[in-house]
């Protein structure tokens, strides 16, 4: 009944969040701010802006936007250092062999992500060629919960959002998937019981969904 699948990258596809956690811890130390890993788990897919947000709840003073802009680029470029470390080795066999299979049964596949850095990810895991539509940050103004993500790529596939179904790792993200009127399939534990149609322990289990 669908025909596509929609895959939100980070902690789906692959699995960055350490990397995203000493980023945003270091940024927190240098400003003096508390950050464990219980917060990093607000932050996922959020987008940088409104993870820094989150982050400067614990923050008593005050930053311009200059600073704020600061902080973000240099973020960022801790982030990508980080993803250096990342390669072909980091891009599952479980979760190719997946993807390959619902290519062999026909459906398309996108990538529906509130990262800017998404296609790069995707060239370091060698990734790209499995999906036929990358919708990301740099293609939307709101992010999720906001439904824009996933029906931007619902639209670079020629599709109807009720034709697919998406898969998340966040709450943020499966709020997104029922907003743009798509089924959804939760993977690991941060996504609270009885919010997605479908509950995941592994990627593989998808094959039983679709
Ligand atoms: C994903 C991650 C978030 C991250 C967001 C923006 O949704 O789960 O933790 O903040 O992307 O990432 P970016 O690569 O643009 O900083
Ligand atoms: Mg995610």
């Amino acid at each position: 009944k669908y025909k596509a699948v929609i895959f939100d990258l980070d902690g789906v596809i692959c699995s960055t969040d350490r990397f995203h956690y000493l980023a945003w811890k270091k940024i927190a130390d240098d400003l003096g701010i508390y950050f464990d890993e219980n917060i990093n788990q607000r932050l996922r897919g959020v987008s940088r802006a409104e993870s820094f947000q989150i982050i400067l709840e614990k923050y008593d003073g005050k930053l311009s936007s200059e600073e704020t802009e600061r902080y973000l680029d240099q973020k960022n470029k801790l982030y990508r250092s980080y993803l250096e470390e990342m390669t072909e080795g980091d891009f599952q066999e479980e979760v190719k062999n997946t993807l390959s299979e619902l290519r062999r049964r026909g459906y398309q596949l996108a990538i529906g992500s509130s990262s800017r850095n998404a296609k790069h990810i995707l060239e370091r895991l060698k990734a790209m060629e499995y999906f036929d539509a990358i919708s990301d940050g740099t293609n939307i103004t709101r992010t999720k919960p906001d439904p824009e993500v996933f029906l931007k790529a619902a639209e670079m596939l020629g599709l109807n959002p009720s034709d697919c179904i998406v898969m998340e790792d966040a709450k943020s993200g499966i709020e997104a998937a029922r907003a743009g009127g798509m089924k959804s399939i939760a993977i690991g534990d941060a996504v609270p019981e009885g919010l997605s149609d479908y509950k995941v322990k592994c990627f593989g289990e998808i094959l039983k969904i679709v």
